[in-house]
């Protein structure tokens, strides 16, 4: 099956995905990748937690498809991925206090700034994870492109935001608290890449 590279999450057919399901997990803890490619990530958490279930969102359905697979052909039955964009999907997907945990590793190859638009780390995107969230659950995102970082750390910081800095105000992480390693990843400690990490826990305000 061809997999395509990237895919534009403003073209039209995308803003209107058909049948974008109500994730629910009758009990268990929810954490959700967004943008979640082969979900590497996911599987590597799941290896030692079958008890959460963990689901990938992400926009090139071959992709979901072949991941899906992947999965059953592993026997691993608590990661599902999705077919939806996380752009305008959010409110379709999730309950509101749902998800213990949401990741973004390495959300957005659009880093040129003509392609701004396309970023997918924004306001909007910021308080539908806010809803999604549990009071105390968390948004972990990653990235090797610093200006995103900044833009997510500016997203989140602030006194009237939904998300405490686990570290310190306007602070990166020294290194991933997470033993599971998204494939983007790897591929940057393969090449020496610097990474920026944050950490965001949801508060009640
Ligand atoms: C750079 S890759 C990173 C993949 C993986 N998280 C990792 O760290 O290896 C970004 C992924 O996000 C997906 N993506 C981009 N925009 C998206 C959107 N609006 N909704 C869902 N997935 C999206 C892309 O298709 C791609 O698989």
């Amino acid at each position: 099956m061809r997999v395509r590279q990237h895919v534009n999450p403003l073209k039209s057919d995308l803003l209107e995905i058909a049948e974008v399901p109500r994730i629910a997990a009758a009990g268990r803890v929810i954490e959700v990748e967004l943008g979640s490619a082969e979900a590497h990530f996911l599987l590597d958490r799941a290896r030692d937690d079958r008890d959460t279930q963990f689901v990938g969102i992400e926009i090139r359905r071959e992709l979901v498809v072949a991941t899906n697979g992947e999965c059953a052909r592993l026997g691993v039955d608590n990661v599902h991925c999705v077919f939806a964009n996380m752009s305008v999907d959010m409110p379709r997907l999730f309950f509101a206090g749902s998800v213990q945990r949401f990741f973004l590793n390495f959300p957005d190859p659009w880093f040129k700034s003509r392609q701004h638009k396309r970023r997918v780390i924004g306001p909007g995107l910021v308080r539908e994870i806010a809803r999604a969230l549990a009071v105390g659950g968390e948004l972990f995102v990653q990235t090797d492109i610093f200006a995103l970082a900044l833009d997510a750390m500016a997203a989140l910081e602030g006194e009237t935001s939904s998300f405490a800095n686990v570290r310190e105000p306007w602070t990166f992480l020294r290194e991933s608290p997470f033993v599971a390693k998204s494939r983007r990843e790897r591929q940057c400690e393969l090449e020496g890449a610097r990474v920026w990490r944050l950490l965001y826990r949801r508060v009640s305000r």
